[in-house]
């Protein structure tokens, strides 16, 4: 059977890039990385691509700035892109734009994120400067697929991460990040392996076959 072929959007140092890359090579994900698309021409996100044979564009966001609706045509044109590499499940990881009904609808229940808290607290940026400011003891972080809201949709796993004594965001979001490069790839190979159930805003993951 033909692998399940990933695309990967980023904007920054691709960590969670990193580990989706380490899954497929260590065989716990068993997918295909089929092309990296950063919106920022020195994303180290392409840099690692770049490093592991995989194709990497860089699509710039000013070359539809004079187009009536900048954003959609920007998605229209990462979906060109997505299409020719014929990527089935989209991964954002570190991607800093918001997604418009473009791609959303181009694939549907197949757009995951990660984002660095317990959604639904603190969506957005700066989530874990947000729970310091919050003062919670407890953050973590979530995949999730995406919807037209922002951190919004169907929660797939999540990851409980303790706020300590004298954490700066710095430290928090480290420790929060071991955790993101672990459940990301667990979500991922959920979906490869067709587990996964949405059932109005709750995903069911269901026995492996
Ligand atoms: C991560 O904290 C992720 O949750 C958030 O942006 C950061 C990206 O980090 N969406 P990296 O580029 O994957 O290292």
């Amino acid at each position: 059977m033909d692998k399940v072929r990933i695309g990967v959007l980023a904007s920054g140092r691709g960590s969670n890039l990193q580990a989706i890359i380490d899954a497929i090579n260590a065989g716990t994900i068993t997918a295909q990385l089929a092309v990296v698309i950063s919106n920022k021409v020195n994303a180290y996100a392409l840099e690692r691509a770049r490093r592991h044979g995989i194709a990497d564009i860089f699509l710039d966001p000013a070359s539809v700035a004079d187009q009536p609706n900048p954003r959609e045509a920007y998605d229209r044109k990462i979906f060109e892109v997505l299409k020719s590499y014929q990527v089935e499940l989209v991964l954002l990881a570190g991607y800093m734009r918001i997604v418009t009904p473009i791609l959303i609808q181009a694939y549907p229940w197949r757009i995951m994120n990660i984002h660095p808290s317990l959604l639904p607290a603190f969506p957005g940026l700066q989530a874990q400067k947000q729970a310091l400011d919050w003062g919670v003891k407890i953050t973590g972080c979530t995949v999730h697929f995406v919807t037209e809201g922002v951190d919004e949709g169907p929660i797939i796993v999540q990851a409980a991460v303790p706020v300590v004594e004298g954490d700066t965001v710095e430290t928090l979001s480290e420790r929060i990040l071991a955790h993101e490069h672990q459940i990301y790839p667990l979500a991922v190979q959920w979906y490869v392996e067709g587990r996964l159930r949405i059932e109005g805003r709750c995903v069911r993951i269901t026995q492996k076959p």
